[in-house]
């Protein structure tokens, strides 16, 4: 592990591992850089894998990278003190488990369980693109991650307000915001990027009107087809993609357990 101070004041090494709709991603963090130190890995998750095995899945992770630092875990739901209060797109086996307690005896150091969009929020503002707005003036940021469903963060001066959930927000149309203009929605109603990106803009729209934003960070896989969807988004707000991409849950679920 690496040690010594740094001018963000955090330091060292923490193991993020993300949880989302259709994998698990885990890597070693330099919390310093914000830069994964090994190459991620990729185990397959579903609506259907239980909390059963996803603990064998992460004592699996553990053992792969040899692990015995901190651990952040980001989760595809409300987490509250640990708890995990909803399960959106996930067995509902996992409501009200405590998550802390639950994956404790697979990690052999200190655990924590956040949100996986919160995570994914925080790594943007401390090392991404919402970093110029990571400081007491600095105004609203709104980040959403597309992926199976829409996860949401939001910020206020650089300060997290967790577990939003905009991705259930009910749009005019009487469709929840995910349900609407998820990436998933996208490929599976084999929707243009043309089409998909009015989806996405008037979804934003609807965030736009009860969020005012200064800033709109995408975040997600589908990140990496920005520019295909970048031209039909006409926010008063800019939107950016996340500088981490699909990576910035792992970085924030580390930086969320920092030791
Ligand atoms: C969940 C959120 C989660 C998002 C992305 C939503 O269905 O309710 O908690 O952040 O999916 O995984």
């Amino acid at each position: 592990m690496k040690t010594g101070n740094n001018s963000n004041g955090v330091s060292g090494e923490s193991l993020g591992i993300d949880i989302g709709g259709s994998g698990i991603k885990a890597a070693p963090v330099d919390l310093t850089t914000g830069l994964l130190t090994s190459e991620p890995c990729y185990v397959a998750f579903s609506g259907k894998t239980s909390p059963e095995e996803t603990k064998r899945i992460i004592e699996e992770i553990i053992a792969k990278f040899a692990w015995h630092e901190t651990v952040g875990i980001g989760y595809p739901g409300v987490v509250k003190e640990g708890i995990a209060l909803s399960a959106a797109n996930i067995s509902p086996r996992w409501l009200h488990t405590n998550l802390e307690k639950f994956f404790q005896p697979a990690v052999r150091n200190k655990i924590r369980v956040i949100n996986d969009a919160d995570a994914a929020g925080l790594a943007e503002m401390k090392y991404g693109s919402g970093k110029e707005r990571n400081h007491p003036q600095g105004g609203t940021v709104l980040l959403l991650t597309l992926g199976t469903g829409i996860g949401s963060a939001l910020f206020c001066h650089g300060r997290l307000f967790p577990n939003t959930e905009f991705g259930h927000v009910f749009l005019g149309n009487g469709l929840e915001g995910e349900v609407f203009a998820a990436a998933s929605v996208r490929v599976r109603q084999q929707l243009s990027w043309e089409e998909w990106g009015g989806r996405l803009d008037y979804y934003l729209k609807e965030m736009e009107k009860l969020t005012s934003p200064d800033l709109i960070i995408i975040g997600g896989g589908i990140v990496e087809n920005f520019d295909k969807f970048q031209s039909f988004l006409k926010t008063s707000a800019p939107v950016r993609p996340a500088l981490m991409g699909n990576h910035a849950g792992i970085i924030g679920a580390a930086l969320y357990a920092a030791p």
